[in-house]
C-alpha cells in the first residue's frame, strides 16, 4: 500500500537516529506499520554537514513551517527543540492544517501542552510525544495505556540522563562536574543548552507531562518545583556513599492533602534501593497505581538510538490508526492545575 510520507524538522542526533532506524529497521517496520514509512522532505540549518546518513533526493526547506504546506507530507516529525520558536510554530501549523505531529519536544509540550491537545481535537490531527520522557522506555504507552484502568497515586523517577550520568560518572571515577558534562554532550545525552538538563527543569518538563497524563489533567508547568544538580560536589557523593545512600535526581508528583504535588530535586536514596541501581544514561520510570501497585521501568533515557525507537514507534502508531487523543480522554478548555508550594 501507499507509504506514510513523512516531513522531519530538525536533523541533529534525534533526527539522523530517526532516519538510520527507518532504514535499517524497514522490512519490519512496513510489516507492522501496514505500510511503508517513507522520508520525503527535510528541514535542517545546515545541508553541508556529514550526519552519517544518506539525505540526498529529499526535499530541503530552510524554514520549518514550509512543511506543512508541502501536499506530498502526510506526517510532521517535529525535531527541533525549544519550547517556542519555529518548533512551536510548526507543531502549530501542522495540527491547524490537520496534520499529524509527531514530536520529542517535552519542553513544548509541557508548557503548551494544554492548548495544543486542543488544536490537536479540534482538528483531529493526531499529537504524539514517546520520545519527549524517558527516551527509550515507553513511558507514555506506559502510563496513558497500560495502566488506562487504574487511578494513579504516584508517578515519577529518574528523568534526565545527562543528570544520571553526571552524577554516576563523578562517584565512580572521581571526575570532575565540567568533564563529565563535556563527556555527556559529545555522546549526543545533553540539550542544546546544557543548563537545562543540570538546572533540573528537562526532568521537570518530563515531570509535568507524566503527570498530567497520569492524573487525568494538565498541569501547570510553573508550579513545579525545581532544583538541579550544579551544587552537588565530590565530597556530596562521598559522603553519601559512606551513609550508605546515593544521590540521585528525582522527579516525582503525587496527589496528596493539600493537592497535587510535584517536584524535581537531588535526593538521597539507599544505595540497595532499585532506583540506586539505575545508572549512567539510564532513566528509571516509577508509577504507583490503587490496582497495579508499584511498578519501575529501567530504559536508556537520552541518545539517538532509544529516542530514535520512541519517535518511530509514534509514526508506526498513525500508519495503523491506532494512536489516541493526547490525554487518553477527549477533553475540551481544560485549565492546567497548579502544585502546591513544598511545605
Ligand atoms: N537531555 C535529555 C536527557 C535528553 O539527558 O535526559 C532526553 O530527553
Amino acid at each position: 500500500s501507499s507509504p506514510l510520507r513523512l516531513g522531519i524538522a530538525g536533523l541533529g542526533t534525534v533526527g539522523a537516529g530517526v532516519i538510520r532506524l527507518l532504514e535499517t529497521n524497514a522490512d519490519l517496520i512496513t510489516a507492522r506499520a501496514g505500510r511503508p514509512l517513507k522520508v520525503v522532505a527535510v528541514s535542517a540549518r545546515d545541508r553541508t554537514r556529514d550526519r552519517g546518513v544518506n539525505v540526498s533526493g529529499l526535499r530541503w526547506y530552510d524554514n520549518a513551517v514550509d512543511l506543512v504546506t508541502d501536499p506530498e507530507v502526510d506526517v510532521v516529525v517535529e525535531l527541533i527543540g525549544g519550547a517556542e520558536g519555529p518548533a512551536r510554530a510548526l507543531v502549530e501549523a501542522a495540527l491547524q492544517a490537520g496534520k499529524p505531529v509527531v514530536t520529542a519536544n517535552k519542553a513544548l509540550l509541557a508548557i503548551h501542552g494544554p492548548a495544543l491537545a486542543q488544536v490537536s481535537a479540534e482538528k483531529s490531527a493526531p499529537l504524539l510525544f514517546e520520545a519527549a520522557v524517558a527516551g527509550g522506555i515507553p513511558a507514555i504507552k506506559t502510563v496513558r495505556e497500560g495502566l488506562a484502568a487504574d487511578r494513579l497515586l504516584r508517578i515519577g523517577g529518574i528523568l534526565n540522563g545527562t543528570c544520571n550520568y553526571i552524577l554516576t560518572v563523578m562517584r565512580e571515577t572521581g571526575k570532575d562536574f565540567g568533564s563529565v558534562l563535556a563527556d555527556a554532550q559529545q555522546l549526543g545525552y545533553a540539550e542544546a543548552d546544557p543548563s537545562t538538563d543540570i538546572d533540573g527543569l528537562d526532568a521537570a518538563h518530563k515531570l509535568t507531562i507524566l503527570a498530567g497524563l497520569a492524573f487525568g489533567r494538565p498541569v501547570a508547568f510553573d508550579s513545579v518545583h525545581v532544583e538541579g544538580i550544579r551544587r552537588i560536589g565530590a565530597a556530596d557523593l562521598s559522603f553519601a556513599r559512606k551513609l550508605g545512600y546515593r544521590i540521585k535526581l528525582l522527579g516525582l508528583a503525587r496527589v496528596g492533602d493539600a493537592g497535587l504535588e510535584a517536584r524535581v530535586t537531588p535526593c538521597l536514596v539507599p544505595e540497595d534501593a532499585p532506583i540506586a541501581q539505575v545508572d549512567g544514561v539510564f532513566n528509571a520510570v516509577v508509577a504507583e497505581g490503587a490496582f497495579a501497585g508499584r511498578l519501575m521501568i529501567e530504559g536508556r533515557g537520552a541518545g539517538a538510538g532509544p529516542t530514535a525507537s520512541a519517535v518511530t514507534a509514534d509514526l508506526i502508531d498513525i500508519a495503523r490508526g491506532s494512536h489516541i487523543p493526547v490525554w487518553g480522554v477527549q477533553v475540551s478548555d481544560m485549565q492546567p492545575v497548579r502544585a502546591c508550594p513544598l511545605s
